[in-house]
């Protein structure tokens, strides 16, 4: 196959991990016999720095034309002057929602490798295997709003009943190829468009999702819940920021946030792949971040956006591998292990890529 990858590092350790992934992509390509072109593009601070934008032009028309885009992180110190009329999130976000990725899909699974690396108790995280599909081109995040100005400002949670249905009708077709038990989080004891959440999600799984259960949760209570009995979620669905807010902590499940990967997807058109993680300016540069939670993106890259499952499970196989042998960024190693820096996990993964063809073949 012949595929076009934009890949925007951006800021941090963005170009760090998303390096990585690209290593192991190639690795894919040269043991599958497909051709990827990688082709690099500016977004967030490092493109306001070189275009007074964080989204230039250029940048968006080369994600449009590609078959996926797979991005690193953007922000930082640099650029976060609160007054400032231009911010890297700007990018991101304004990405997002030009190709209208509306979910945004953040599987969170324990390697076993990993039991001891959770700071919770085994017994607590062992089989956790949960995806969060979050909302993620509606709610607060792009709802009406007032920067500071007279000393009020405002942010809008606004949701329509399309814009619900359509991140449930995924959550629902998600949960059926899994455990098809689906939680959805809002705060309806309180908050208009959470009363709207719960009503459509209640109807849309009545109707076309009989055969998954349901359950409702509001988010206080979920945050409590992912600590307490993190083994028993399926597929959690919420809106944009609870969304946000909880895939964070449920970070902590997999044993740092440096593991997480996530997948943009919209109706149509290119997905988009990140870490979880942030731009980590505390250690940018360093060449000790995570690249797993970039990895892990460019497998569902290929799983999603390239149709490649094989190839998708080779990756993931790699990982767990490269993890048994207990090679280790610092934020994953225990006090008497020695960590390895973000190119030799990277570069361990990319070459397990050709032997885990056959663990995956049965
Ligand atoms: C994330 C990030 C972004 C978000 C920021 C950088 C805009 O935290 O992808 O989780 O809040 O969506
Ligand atoms: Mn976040």
């Amino acid at each position: 196959m012949n595929a076009t990858i934009v890949v925007l590092g951006g800021d941090g350790i963005g170009p760090e991990v998303t390096r990585e992934a690209v290593r192991v992509l190639q690795a894919v390509a040269d043991a599958f016999g497909h051709e990827f072109h990688f082709v690099e593009h500016l977004i967030g601070g490092c493109a306001i720095d070189a275009h007074g934008t964080a989204l230039p032009d250029e940048t968006l028309a080369a994600c449009q034309q590609a078959d996926a885009v797979l991005l690193g992180a953007v922000g930082g110190p640099k650029w976060d002057d609160p007054t400032a009329p231009v911010r890297p999130e700007q990018g991101l976000l304004g990405l997002r929602k030009a190709l209208g990725l509306f979910a945004n899909l953040r599987p969170v699974t324990l390697f076993p490798a990993l039991v001891d690396a959770s700071p919770l108790k085994r017994h607590i995280v062992e089989g956790v295997n949960l995806v969060v599909v979050r909302e993620l081109t509606g709610g607060i995040y792009f709802g009406p709003r007032q920067e500071p100005t007279d000393g009020t400002a405002y942010d809008t949670m606004l949701y329509t009943g399309p814009e619900v249905a359509r991140v449930v009708r995924l959550a629902g077709e998600i949960a059926r190829r899994r455990r098809r038990r689906v939680t959805s989080v809002d705060k309806a004891n309180v908050l208009a468009s959470s009363r709207l959440w719960r009503h459509v999600v209640t109807h849309i799984m009545a109707e076309e999702f009989p055969d998954v259960q349901l359950e409702h949760l509001l988010v206080d209570a979920a945050a409590m819940h992912l600590l307490r009995r993190p083994a028993d979620f399926d597929v959690i669905v919420t809106g944009n920021m609870f969304g946000d807010i909880l895939t964070d902590e449920a970070a902590m499940l997999a044993g740092s946030l440096g593991m997480l990967p996530s997948a943009s997807l919209g109706e149509s058109g290119p997905g988009l792949y990140e870490p979880v993680h942030g731009s980590a300016p505390d250690i940018a540069g360093q060449g000790i971040a995570n690249p797993i939670g970039a990895i892990l993106s460019a497998a569902l890259l290929l799983r999603y956006s390239l149709n490649l499952e094989q190839e998708a499970r080779c990756v993931e196989e790699a990982v767990r591998q490269a993890l048994a042998q207990g090679l280790r960024t610092a934020d994953i190693a225990r006090p008497n292990e020695t960590p390895v820096a973000t190119e030799v996990l990277g570069t361990q993964v990319a070459d397990l890529v050709p032997s885990s063809i056959a663990k995956v073949d049965q």
